[in-house]
């Protein structure tokens, strides 16, 4: 029986998803409250897992071992890293990096300790699907008409576009272009930053449960970003992600 974990790092990001929920009662473990609830037919157990590695590790593994979830997608905003990436864009995981595990020269730069991994890879399958949703509200102006046209027109969004790529995880916020270009001559092929999907990532191996991480390009991680995140967070992101997750 499905089981579907849905975390986000911010009230925010999972404040659209709980107006979805039917049937729902909560529980509070470790600091967090867990709502679980239906969702299309599907039960489903949401979470505001907090920022960074540690604190979605946590919430991860409480998902898996307390909620029984058989299936983890983590949905939020992250900052854009490659050039063909913008604010407003979708991005899916394919590869998931921990951009700051650096065991040198004991390990290779990026090896997660054991794993013999530098990096985690999302279920393919996982992958497509989240994939041929999203082009598909791309397809027929359904995310636009939800976020609102003149919301997006605000940002400078004109097109919305979905890749499948690298995310790198970190405990950092990236708000210079040097910190970028630094991320970038090591992880060229990065499409985006955020500070938890790589740990789902690994906690999600480690427990064989597949996991998604889905990102909406909310600044572009350079000198703009502590001005950018903030008003996307507040304006876009919850019914953004809604608007995904409902079709997923
Ligand atoms: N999430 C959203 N924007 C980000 C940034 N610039 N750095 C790290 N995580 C982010």
């Amino acid at each position: 029986n499905r089981v579907v974990g849905i975390m986000g790092a911010m009230p925010e990001e999972i404040e659209g998803i709980k107006a979805l929920l039917t049937d729902t009662t909560s529980t509070i473990i470790g600091k967090r409250r867990y709502i679980s609830g239906m969702l299309n037919g599907v039960k489903t157990v949401l979470v505001f897992s907090r920022w960074g590695k540690v604190a979605a590790s946590a919430t991860a593994a409480t998902l898996i071992n307390v909620f029984n979830v058989t299936e983890l997608i983590f949905t939020g905003v992250a900052g854009a890293v490659h050039t063909n990436v913008a604010i407003g864009d979708i991005v899916i995981g394919k590869r998931l990096i921990q951009h700051d595990i650096d065991a040198r020269p004991i390990m290779q730069r990026f090896e997660i300790p054991l794993l013999g991994k530098t990096y985690i890879e999302a279920n393919a399958g996982n992958v497509s699907l989240a994939l041929s949703t999203i082009t598909n509200l791309l397809e027929n102006n359904i995310l636009s008409q939800n976020v609102g046209k003149e919301v997006l027109s605000d940002f400078g969004i004109t097109r919305l576009s979905v890749h499948v790529g690298d995310i790198a995880s970190g405990d950092k916020f990236f708000a210079t272009n040097d910190d970028k270009e630094k991320l970038t001559d090591n992880l060229p092929e990065t499409l985006c930053v955020e500070m938890e999907g790589a740990a789902v990532a690994q906690v999600c191996y480690e427990y064989d449960i597949p996991f998604t991480v889905i990102r909406i390009i909310s600044d572009a991680a350079d000198d703009a970003s502590p001005i950018d995140f903030p008003v996307f967070i507040k304006n876009v992101s919850s019914k953004y992600i809604a608007c995904i997750v409902k079709a997923l």
